[in-house]
């Protein structure tokens, strides 16, 4: 399994990664592949809605984002980890969630891949970015893990929450169990672009 963590954190080792890494470090002993992309380090452009990707599947903005989006769609899972940045995710992770709308293809899109969260805040806000994501990942058609929030603040704080630490561990060892299974969205629910769920009009 190829299990690709996407870290928005901009403080590189601190808090998220750590516990990010915990959960690659589980993930590997049972035989998957990690990679740790730090948005923080990229350039991604947040969208400007001009809705040419829409038509055409690609983005004109030509920046890191392309290369992120290859790798997800290269990737049998992704851990997502933020930390809590006023009651959510931060602005980096939010660039790379909007720009992904680019993905929004029959052939190009996430469903049934697997979903993990990591999620570190110092107060308050926490479960906030935790439902967002995964409402994220069910709008994707990906398969839901767990996930791990976390009480952290200075970096480096959250080696002394060591349950948080084993849950990390045991949140990439689910993830390779949950791709193993090799669940998938029956063909007939798999949406055609994006499941932007059921509404009226
Ligand atoms: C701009 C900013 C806003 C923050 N807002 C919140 C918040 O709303 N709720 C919270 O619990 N922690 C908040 N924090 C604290 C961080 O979530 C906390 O320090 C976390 O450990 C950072 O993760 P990291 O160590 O991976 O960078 C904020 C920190 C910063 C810098």
């Amino acid at each position: 399994m190829k299990l690709l963590g996407l870290s928005f954190s901009p403080r590189k080792g601190a808090n998220t990664e750590l516990l990010m890494e915990k959960a690659f470090a589980g993930a590997r002993l049972l035989g998957a592949e990690t990679e740790l992309y730090r948005i923080a380090e990229k350039k991604i452009t947040p969208c400007d809605g001009c809705g040419a990707c829409m038509g055409t599947g690609e983005c004109p903005i030509q920046d890191d984002m392309q290369e992120l989006c290859e790798k997800m769609l290269n990737a049998d899972g992704i851990i997502f980890g933020t930390p809590v940045y006023f009651y959510n995710i931060t602005a980096q992770g939010k660039a790379a969630i909007d720009r992904s709308i680019m993905i929004n293809r029959p052939d190009r899109n996430l469903t049934n891949k697997v979903g993990g969260l990591v999620v570190v805040g110092g107060s308050l806000g926490l479960i906030d970015a935790v439902k967002d994501l995964y409402f994220y990942m069910v709008i994707r058609q990906m398969l839901p893990a767990n996930f791990v929030a976390a009480y952290a603040s200075r970096a480096g704080d959250i080696e002394m929450l060591p349950k948080c630490m084993a849950a990390a561990e045991d949140l990439g060892k689910q993830m390779v169990k949950i791709s193993e299974k090799r669940f998938t969205y029956p063909p007939e629910f798999q949406a055609n672009h994006i499941g932007y769920g059921t509404h009226t009009r």
